[in-house]
C-alpha cells in the first residue's frame, strides 16, 4: 500500500502535517495563530536552508535571549523591539480616526505614580541640562479643548538616562511627571533637552545589532500618555528632528507626525517670562485624541 497522503512528514507537506496535529486545539485564537507561526517558519527554513551549526546557533541565541532576562531586563522584548514587532503590534492596535494623534512604544521606562504637578513645574529635579519649555493643546480631532486630560510625562536627562538606570544618581522621579488640562485644554511643564540613547545593548540583542551593522541608538524624545474619559489613550513620544539618530531609531518608533520643533528662545524677556535665568529650548507640540 502507498504511503503517499498518509500524513507521514515530508520536505514537501511538513507545515501542513504539523498544523494537521494541533486539530484538537481548544482555542481557535491559538490554533489559528500556530496555523501561520508553523506555515511562515517553515517557509524559512525551507528558503534559508540552515546547517545544523546554523540552526543550533539560533537556538543558542535565543537561548542566551531568556538568560538574560531577569525581573528588570526583558531581552525578549528588545528582540521584538529591534525587529520592528513591537511598533507593528502598536500599529496594528492603535488604528485612528484621521486627525488624530499618532501611538508609539511604550519603552520599558515608564513609572506608575509619578507625582501630579501644577503646569509650569519644572520636572528636572537635579538642574542639570540646558532648560527647555514644552507646551501645546490636548484637544479632540475637531480641535475643540480637553478638559481634564492627563498628561503622563517621562523623558531621559542630557546625558541619555532614565532616573530608573542612575539610581542614587537622579532623584527619584526626576524628569516625570503628570499634569491635567483645564478647559482651554493647554498644558505646559518646564524639563531639560533630552539626549539620544542606547537601548540596553550589553546582551544578545546588541551583538545582533552589531553583527547586522546597526547601531543601538534612540534618536532624542519624550514620552507620553495622554488620557481622557471617553477618549482613546494615546502613548506617543515626540521627537526632535535635529537628531543624528532621528532617521535610524534602533526601535523603528519615529513616525513623521510626531517630529516636534526644538526652538532655541535668546530673548531674556521670554526667558523671564517662564522662569529661566537665560536661553531655553521651546517646543511646542498639540495633542488630538480619537473618541472611543
Ligand atoms: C524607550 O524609549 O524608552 C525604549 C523603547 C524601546 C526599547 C528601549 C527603550
Ligand atoms: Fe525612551
Amino acid at each position: 500500500m502507498t504511503k503517499t497522503g498518509s500524513g507521514y512528514f515530508t520536505e514537501e507537506n511538513s507545515a501542513e502535517v504539523v498544523a494537521a496535529r494541533n486539530e484538537g486545539a481548544r482555542d481557535p485564537r491559538l490554533k489559528f495563530a500556530m496555523e501561520v507561526i508553523i506555515r511562515k517558519l517553515h517557509e524559512a527554513v525551507k528558503e534559508i536552508e540552515p546547517t545544523q551549526e546554523e540552526w543550533f546557533e539560533a537556538i543558542m541565541f535565543l537561548t542566551r535571549t531568556g538568560h538574560m532576562c531577569d525581573d528588570w531586563r526583558q531581552e525578549f522584548i528588545l528582540l521584538s523591539d529591534v525587529l520592528g514587532v513591537s511598533m507593528l503590534v502598536d500599529a496594528v492596535n492603535s488604528r485612528r480616526p484621521t486627525g488624530a494623534s499618532e501611538n508609539t512604544v511604550l519603552g520599558p521606562f515608564h513609572l506608575d505614580g509619578a507625582p501630579e504637578y501644577e503646569m509650569g513645574h519644572n520636572i528636572c529635579l537635579d538642574q542639570k541640562g540646558e532648560d527647555m519649555v514644552v507646551r501645546g493643546r490636548i484637544t479632540d480631532t475637531d480641535g475643540s479643548p480637553i478638559e481634564g486630560a492627563k498628561v503622563d510625562v517621562w523623558q531621559a536627562n542630557d546625558e541619555g538616562f532614565y532616573d530608573v538606570q542612575q539610581k542614587g544618581h537622579q532623584p527619584d522621579f526626576n524628569l516625570r511627571g503628570v499634569f491635567t488640562t483645564g478647559a482651554d485644554g493647554t498644558y505646559w511643564f518646564r524639563a531639560v533637552k533630552p539626549k539620544f540613547y542606547p537601548i540596553p545593548d550589553d546582551g544578545p540583542v546588541g551583538k545582533l545589532l552589531g553583527a547586522l551593522g546597526r547601531h543601538p541608538f534612540r534618536p532624542a524624545h519624550l514620552h507620553f500618555i495622554v488620557t481622557a474619559e471617553g477618549y482613546d489613550p494615546l502613548t506617543t513620544h515626540i521627537f526632535d528632528p535635529d537628531d543624528p539618530h532621528i532617521d535610524s531609531d534602533a526601535v523603528f518608533g519615529v513616525k513623521e507626525s510626531l517630529l516636534a520643533d526644538f526652538d532655541l528662545v535668546e530673548d531674556p524677556a521670554r526667558s523671564a517670562e517662564v522662569g529661566f535665568p537665560g536661553p531655553y529650548w521651546d517646543v511646542n507640540f498639540d495633542f488630538a485624541l480619537a473618541r472611543t
